[in-house]
């Protein structure tokens, strides 16, 4: 679907559909207001007769309105005008692209982006829309065998925005709505494929296509043998017990000067976490094949940020493995030691995100990072904690906390920091080894971020857990595409400071 944006007068529109908001009790939008006055009030006239009240998720579709050029007009519910919340804006955006995908409108001018949010500009409304459009228009059906196609699907929705002078910012917002939208498709897809197909090897081989795709990205991959020699034997333990052996795939963006310190996402990439000898019970088992949603949104980013052509360096890792029981898998008791020398003892291989995650993050030391973030579904605890509509947010650096939440509330892809006091290590103490895997059930996110933090010593670092929102269960099971918004957002800004230094 193509996406347009336009400022012009409602009543001078000439499409095959043309949409306005009702707010609540029964009042029109100010273009509904503007149609009702060449169709000499006839949509005043329904809405006194009660035809809508202007609910959310309310619609009525009208067809031949007097004097209106367009061929039907949607009146779309948008609730009491001042009350409007971003969540309700995102919700009726879904509910009109839903109707016009039924309703046969090959094309459609689209004046919601009008609306006003409190605290929200043009900008944010466009992308916003674009964003939930195409949310709102994904379906998984590649192992469907009858596909149910929409007959006349929505081909060209323009936007339309209240002047002229702010159609630059919103060309901006769609342009950045459209890539970061692509992203979240890439991760979405890359998400939902099963673990019998999107193996280590199968990241490792859509972080090839990537490379072949962009001329800014160049991807390395980093298999078992590799591994071995840099001694990164905790991430290996991890994927010992299974048949697809681990990769780690690097992705190199060069959008900036040669001397600019890469920005580094680390994703967790366990393509099935069973639990390996700790196992899982078995109800919902399946939904442990999105254990590489960290990986799937780092891989969604990067694309967003090569179409965006940002001019930063930037290193995505996909850190695949698989956590699989066998005779040989790694068990309880066992102690690794990891590739920065700190010894691990394992109380529970289903605690195995941080095992392979510190590996990396110890491998990455080498690129001298600007910052390195990684993204894990790393507890279930945390979706105890913060549910499954915001992602946790932990790190020792006051500034890169600022950052992410800075870009996390632009984008709308929501975080909350948890705290990361130093009082929480020791619930981490092993009579062993330098360390245990696990730290016992309270704060039980926390202590995983806390063991990670013992290998990001040497840079700038945070990790969001994503536990609770890379995916939904229920009727509705499927990948969300989140945090790729908030990535992306943070690079957008990361590059933004860049250019403003570069020209001071
Ligand atoms: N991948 C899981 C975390 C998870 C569980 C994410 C459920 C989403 C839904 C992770 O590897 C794991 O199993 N964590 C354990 C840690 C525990 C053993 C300390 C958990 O959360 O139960
Ligand atoms: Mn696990
Ligand atoms: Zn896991």
């Amino acid at each position: 679907m193509e996406f347009l944006v336009k400022s012009g007068n409602p009543e001078k529109q000439r499409s095959a559909c043309i949409v306005v908001g009702v707010f609540e009790p029964r009042r029109l939008s100010q273009a509904g207001e503007q149609l009702d006055e060449i169709s000499e009030g006839y949509l005043s006239t329904l809405l006194r007769r009660g035809d809508i009240e202007g609910k959310v998720g309310q619609v009525l579709f009208l067809h031949h309105v007097p004097n209106v050029l367009s061929e039907r007009v949607l009146l779309v519910g948008c609730g009491k005008e001042r009350e409007l919340t971003e969540t309700q804006y995102k919700q009726i955006i879904a509910k009109t692209i839903a109707t016009l995908n039924d309703t046969g409108s090959l094309e459609s001018i689209c004046f919601l982006s009008e609306l006003h949010i409190k605290g929200r500009d043009t900008y944010w409304a466009v992308r916003q829309a674009v964003e939930a459009a195409k949310d709102s228009l994904y379906n998984f059906d590649q192992f469907k065998t009858n596909k149910d196609n929409t007959r006349r699907p929505l081909r060209k929705l323009t936007f339309n925005v209240p002047s002229r002078k702010e159609l630059a910012r919103a060309e901006l917002a769609l342009q950045h709505g459209l890539a970061v939208s692509s992203g979240a498709k890439a991760c979405k897809d890359l998400a939902n494929m099963p673990p019998n197909i999107c193996t280590p090897l199968y990241l490792a081989e859509q972080a090839q296509a990537l490379d072949e795709r962009f001329d800014k990205i160049s991807t390395e991959i980093v298999d078992t043998e590799q591994m071995t020699e840099l001694k990164m034997d905790s991430y290996l333990a991890v994927a010992k017990g299974s048949d697809h052996p681990a990769y780690m795939s690097l992705m190199h963006y060069n959008g900036g000067r040669e001397d600019q310190k890469p920005i580094i996402l680390v994703g967790k990439g366990l393509t099935f976490d069973s639990g390996g000898i700790s196992l899982k019970p078995g109800a919902g088992m399946d939904e442990m094949k999105y254990d590489m949603g960290g990986a799937a949104s780092v891989f969604g980013a990067m694309k967003a940020l090569a179409k965006l052509d940002l001019p930063i360096n930037v290193i995505g890792i996909l850190a695949g493995a698989e956590n699989m029981p066998a005779s040989n898998a790694y068990r309880p008791g066992d102690i690794l030691t990891t590739m920065s020398g700190q010894t691990v003892e394992v109380l529970n291989t289903d605690a195995e995100g941080r095992l392979v995650l510190c590996d990396v993050l110890t491998y990455v030391e080498r690129f001298e990072p600007e910052c390195v973030v990684d993204i894990a579904t790393l507890t279930g605890a945390c979706i105890m904690a913060l549910g499954h509509n915001i992602s946790g947010l932990m790190t020792p650096h006051k500034g890169l906390a600022h950052e992410l939440l800075n870009a996390s509330n632009q984008s709308g892809d929501k975080a909350w920091q948890l705290p990361m006091d130093e009082e929480f290590q020791k619930q981490l103490d092993s009579p062993f080894a330098d360390m245990a895997n696990i730290g016992g059930r309270p704060a039980g996110t926390i202590t995983a971020a806390c063991f990670l933090s013992r290998f990001t010593k040497n840079y700038n670092w945070a990790h969001l857990d994503v536990a609770g929102t890379a995916w939904k269960s229920g009727a509705n099971k499927g990948a969300t595409g989140r945090p790729v918004s908030l990535l992306t957002q943070f690079l957008i800004n990361r590059s933004e400071n860049e250019t403003t230094e570069a020209n001071s």
